[in-house]
């Protein structure tokens, strides 16, 4: 049995599309399996929420694999960055080594770093080191941008397009190389089945997983508004300005701002990987170029 979280996300629904075609057995940890489609009804449901230690350690009974891809970016009702992707990682890793779960796969990100600006960035270094430094063979993915048509981040910047201006937070020279989802899900389950990290020397491996262009947040920008066919000038709005603005309107909104200034600050830090997409073709996997995922060639 493989135990997956987040499989209502972008990677996890792409994932497991894969493991339910390859006849995988797989228990889903979901706060709502409605959100699971189709999928629901091929899975076993463990109901549960990364703010409730106790969920996730019923959830691993019988599990021999985890793969743990529920994050947050933004604070919740039950729980802040902090709590969601560090200290619930640590906890479901110490209820792995209790199960006696043989692999765990996780999602941290590049440039996770315990000094990094971002909240999400330093709390996925948290989480890193709380599987590095466990008993158990893991491999960590430390992903780039991920990316697919339509998903909430491409679906906001749809709607600012209506605008006759398209705004930027800060001066867009952070440097990203987005990778589509379904090529990411293509890297996990071949990870999956070639055992990576498993009987390597210390039982770890990590891969960084980057597309094959390295794109400005301005570039980004343009790239999406090509896909939307729409011509729109790109406003640079001050950080400060985009901070307090954002903070504002989290506090008026009760958890359903349209954005918050710790998902718009992401945009602000460059991840990227040396190796390129080494890593990802490594695994049997050649990442597409985002213009061509999105159907915006041309300039
Ligand atoms: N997307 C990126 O650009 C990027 C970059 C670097 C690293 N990563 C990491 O890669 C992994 C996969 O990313 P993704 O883009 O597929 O994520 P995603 O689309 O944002 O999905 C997040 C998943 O986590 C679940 N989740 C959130 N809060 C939860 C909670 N309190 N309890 C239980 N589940 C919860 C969500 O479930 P609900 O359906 O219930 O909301 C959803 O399934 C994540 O670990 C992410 O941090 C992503």
């Amino acid at each position: 049995m493989l135990l997956l979280t987040g499989a209502t996300g972008l990677v996890g629904s792409a994932l497991l599309r894969r493991l339910t075609a390859a006849g995988q057995p797989v228990r889903c940890l979901v706060r709502d399996p409605r959100r699971l489609g189709a999928e629901r009804v091929r899975v076993q449901i463990a109901l549960g929420d990364l703010a409730d230690p106790p969920s996730f350690r019923n959830a691993m009974r019988g599990v021999r694999t985890v793969v743990h891809l529920a994050a947050a970016i933004r604070d919740q009702r039950l729980g802040s960055i902090e709590e969601l992707n560090g200290i619930a990682t640590w906890r479901m890793v110490q209820a792995a080594e209790r199960a006696g779960v043989e692999r765990f796969v996780f999602f941290s990100a590049l440039e996770a770093s315990p000094y990094n600006r971002t909240r999400f960035l330093r709390s996925k270094a948290l989480a890193e080191a709380a599987v590095r430094d466990s008993g158990l063979p893991s491999t960590i993915f430390a992903p780039s941008l991920i990316y697919a048509p339509g998903d909430p981040w491409l679906g906001l910047l749809e709607r600012l397009s209506l605008l006759p201006v398209m705004p930027m937070s800060g001066r867009g020279r952070a440097l990203f190389q987005p990778i589509w989802a379904e090529d990411v899900a293509d890297c996990v389950a071949g990870a999956l089945s070639d055992g990576a990290g498993v009987g390597s020397a210390d039982g770890a491996r990590r891969f960084e997983l980057a597309g094959p262009d390295t794109l400005s947040h301005r570039q980004l920008l343009e790239l999406a508004l090509r896909s939307f066919g729409r011509q729109r000038p790109i406003l640079p709005v001050p950080t400060p300005i985009v901070s307090r603005a954002l903070r504002a309107v989290e506090a008026v909104a009760d958890g359903r701002a349209f954005a918050t200034w710790d998902e718009a600050e992401l945009m602000e830090v460059s991840m990227t990987a040396g190796s390129g997409p080494r890593d990802a073709q490594a695994l049997g996997v050649s990442p597409q170029a985002m213009a061509a995922v999105l159907g915006a060639q041309g300039s």
